[in-house]
């Protein structure tokens, strides 16, 4: 079954996961607000990252930076000067688009018609003009000779491509000029970089080290019509590897691995990930490769591998006056580190575990719609369930909830028909419901309802932890 995005959005904002954020007042593009489900989902995937990466590594460390950074921060890094989109203005319905998006969009069309030759020739194009020294005039030429049509419109009336700077700016002090102007940070990364010195130090690393952050970062995404996998305020966990000069493939290599090793970890299915290699490398990389996921709108990234080089060190060296080199004990040599980066967006890991759990099925002529999580990453992992509110049912489901909240994020619901408890938490992706009956009461047993198999087993209601764990330990993940 191929997912719709609508079908996600839509089981979203039903059951709590995502929603608009400012909704009441029309909302504000591409920002959203994650509610109870969703921010159990998004915590879920913190958590697993950090253990993973933070954890498992004694020699990688973390840091939380602020998001206000010194403005020189940007130009050394670059983003003053070159993180910006192409863009382009239909004159006649006056929409905004980016120049390069359209062109894909055209190189799509032409595969479909079969001119694959065309396609090929058309995206070395787009390839090159990317990389050029000045993208913006060589896209317009694509634009013009390819004879691209607006997608809204349809007309043929382009203003000029134009570079757009995706750095939000606020001011710092009481007087909003040039001088107080500071961004938004646009990726954490650079966070960690200028921190090198004071983890390394005061964690006592020694090269090769690790850095791992979590936070929020900010872009001012012009075409961002894709629920939360393109956003202007979003989350990302970048880990920064510091190598010696010439150890970086090796690092590369293994940080590819385990990256990928991770995604499958979390439940997604082997068969919706692949490796996207860089058509070419920035100028400051060596290499560089996406984890890429079958989204209902493509394979698109979700995370990206590269090794930077000493780009980003020695730019804040340059423009900081501060020495970033580091003094390797064991050589007496004293080098800039080069640096394997590990950048995933948080954000669109939790749309990649919904679309990928997502499922419709077909079950005694009803639809059942259910998120088949890896319990792990189930924003709720039991749900106990009183068959009816009387008899004494509640007061034994309470003493069973109370035992599993010791360990698991667990929901009480004594209100409607079994079935349709079940059907939404089957909607919320909880992989284990407890249920207690007319029969718990004679002889102490309760049904466990398995999500994906919707088996019922009876057991004994004092093996109800013991029973999940078991189930949980031995979790089989879907290919
Ligand atoms: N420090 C490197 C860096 O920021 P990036 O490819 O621009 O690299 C890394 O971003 C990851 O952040 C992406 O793979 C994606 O998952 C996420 N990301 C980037 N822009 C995003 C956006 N506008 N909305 C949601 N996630 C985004």
């Amino acid at each position: 079954m191929s997912v719709q995005l609508d079908s996600i959005i839509s089981l979203s904002k039903r059951r709590g996961f995502i929603f608009q954020s400012s909704e009441i007042y029309g909302g504000l593009g591409a920002t959203y607000d994650y509610g109870p489900l969703g921010v159990e989902l998004k915590r879920n995937v913190k958590e697993s990252w950090w253990r993973e990466m933070v954890y498992r590594h004694d020699n990688i460390e973390g840091v939380d930076a602020a998001i206000l950074m010194h403005p020189t921060v940007w130009k050394a890094s670059g983003h003053v000067d070159a993180f910006s989109d192409p863009l382009i203005d239909d004159k006649q319905s006056k929409n905004r688009y980016r120049a390069d998006q359209l062109i894909e969009g055209h190189i799509d069309r032409l595969k479909k018609k079969g001119k694959d030759d065309k396609a090929e020739d058309v995206h070395q194009r787009l390839v090159a003009a990317l990389h050029a020294d000045e993208p913006a005039k060589e896209l317009y030429q694509i634009i013009m000779d390819e004879e691209i049509r607006s997608p809204d419109s349809g007309a043929f009336d382009w203003t000029e491509v134009r570079q757009f700077n995706l750095m939000f700016t606020t001011h710092v002090g009481p007087v909003a000029d040039q001088e107080s102007v500071v961004y938004l940070r646009p990726e954490t990364a650079q966070g960690i970089f200028v921190n090198f010195h004071n983890v390394r130090e005061t964690a006592r690393l020694q090269v090769p080290f690790g850095i791992a952050q979590i936070g929020k970062a900010f872009r001012n995404e012009i075409v961002a019509r894709q629920f939360i996998f393109r956003m202007r305020e979003f989350e990302q966990m970048e880990m920064q590897y510091f190598v010696k000069p010439g150890d970086q493939m090796e690092a590369y290599e293994e940080w590819r691995e385990k990256r990928l090793a991770w995604h499958h970890g979390i439940g997604v299915r082997k068969s919706k990930l692949r490796w996207k290699e860089h058509d070419k490398l920035a100028h400051y990389a060596d290499a560089a490769v996406d984890v890429a996921y079958e989204f209902p709108i493509g394979w698109q990234e979700v995370e990206g591998i590269h090794s930077r080089t000493d780009y980003d060190l020695s730019r804040h060296q340059e423009y900081s006056g501060k020495k970033m080199e580091y003094f390797d004990p064991q050589s007496n040599e004293r080098f800039i580190p080069y640096v394997v980066e590990t950048s995933i967006g948080l954000d669109r890991t939790v749309l990649m575990l919904i679309c990928d759990a997502y499922r419709e099925e077909e079950v005694n002529g009803e639809k059942r719609t259910v998120l088949k999580f890896h319990p792990g990453m189930a924003p709720i992992t039991t749900a106990v369930l009183p068959l009816v509110k009387k008899d004494g049912m509640p007061e034994v489901a309470h003493q069973i909830e109370d035992d599993l909240r010791g360990r698991y994020n667990t929901f009480y619901d004594e209100k409607g028909a079994i079935g349709r408890r079940y059907r939404r938490m089957d909607e919320a992706g909880t992989p284990f419901c407890i249920t207690v009956d007319g029969q718990t009461l004679e002889d102490d047993t309760v049904t466990l309802r398995e999500r994906d198999s919707m088996e019922q087993v009876r057991i004994d209601k004092s093996r109800v932890v013991e029973a999940v764990t078991d189930r949980i330990s031995n979790w089989e993940a879907a290919e």
